[in-house]
């Protein structure tokens, strides 16, 4: 297959690119590169710089390189940006993905997978989460990006959009050739990792009074590599639909810290912080929906696993992309 992959120079975009080119589909990666890298765009891909808020570069990418569907990556993640800067993530997030669809239907592309996530959910009301759990977003970033959700039922339903709409929960992991640098870096794993490679003086806790075992937050770490299985996948599902994905286990701080521990035998000294706003005690996904329907099948269930593919690429490449 062509496919067109907005987002394509960033973290699970870039790793969704290499199963692609490894598996034989023609690759044309469409990213602006505020966030992504160059360097994570494996050469055998095509790469189209351009922004999906310049309507007149989407429509240009897609009407030249007719592909037969798009995996949609390109977005602001940052939750506590998005609660600084609301207008960033509606604009790139909603206006960004509304110009992409457009394009699409305008070029007879009709085939679509999205990256969501649970940020959709807020703080659910049923762990593990389903696909029919209530979504609540309690931030910006996750407002976005349901009402992209729900921009795609109606372009289904009026121009016959067939989408697949992703709700990732934390991903993680590396693969050989490419792996994890946000330029602001948030998540656990690679924050901790930058601790054992002597960047960071300690790992922070945010909270350890919560109602869970050790009183860190629980949640569902899945790996890059399962989540580019889930988007290959579902570029064969024959109708739309949303699906969770995650490992259906859940892995607290300390022992996510603990797995980075081991694997690096670093110390990893910690420091405890108060509980950053919005931050629900457990939020693990349900993924039956995906096992049954698309017959997906995570490899890597165990945080071990996933730590020390993370801390092999980290360990490589010590500054990240170094652009
Ligand atoms: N990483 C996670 O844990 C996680 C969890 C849930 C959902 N997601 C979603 O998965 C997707 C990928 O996440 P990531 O961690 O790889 O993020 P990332 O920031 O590494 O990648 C996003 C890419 O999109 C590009 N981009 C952003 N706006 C653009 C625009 N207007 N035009 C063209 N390119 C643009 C950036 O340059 C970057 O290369 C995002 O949509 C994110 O919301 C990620």
């Amino acid at each position: 297959m062509k496919i067109l992959v907005t987002g394509g120079a960033g973290y699970v975009g870039s790793i969704c690119v290499e199963e692609l080119l490894q598996r034989g589909d023609e690759v044309i990666v469409f990213d602006n590169l505020s966030e992504g890298h160059r360097l994570a765009i494996d050469p055998s891909a095509t790469f189209i710089q351009g922004d999906l808020n310049d309507s007149k570069s989407i429509s240009l990418a897609i009407n030249t390189s007719e592909p037969d569907a798009v995996m949609h990556f390109a977005a602001n993640a940052l939750v506590a940006e998005s609660m600084e800067n609301p207008y960033k993530y509606f604009h790139n997030n909603v206006c960004g993905g509304l110009n992409l669809v457009n394009a699409m239907v305008e070029n007879g592309v009709r085939r679509l997978v999205f990256s969501s996530t649970c940020a959709t959910f807020g703080t659910p009301d049923r762990v593990p989460s389903d696909e029919d759990t209530p979504q609540n977003p309690i931030n910006p970033y996750g407002e976005s990006k349901l009402m992209f959700e729900k921009i795609l039922r109606w372009f289904d339903q009026v121009h016959g959009l067939v989408f697949v709409a992703l709700r990732y929960f934390n991903v993680a992991g590396a693969s050989e050739k490419y792996g994890e640098h946000h330029r602001t870096e948030t998540h656990l794993i690679p924050r901790v990792l930058q601790v054992a490679l002597g960047h960071l003086p300690n790992a922070e806790i945010y909270g350890t009074d919560f109602p869970t075992p050790d009183g860190t937050c629980i949640r569902d770490y899945i790996h890059v590599r399962d989540l580019a299985s889930a988007h290959i996948l579902a570029l064969s599902a024959g109708k739309s639909g949303f699906y969770n994905l995650g490992t259906g286990g859940g892995t607290s701080v300390r022992e996510v810290i603990n797995a980075c521990r081991k694997v690096t035998g670093h110390a990893i000294p910690t420091i405890g912080k108060p509980r950053r706003s919005g931050d629900p005690a457990r939020l693990i996904a349900s993924s039956e929906k995906a096992r049954q329907s698309l017959g997906w099948k995570p490899q890597f269930e165990n945080i071990e696993a996933i730590v020390e593919s993370a801390w092999r690429w980290h360990r490589a490449h010590p500054a990240g992309y170094q652009d």
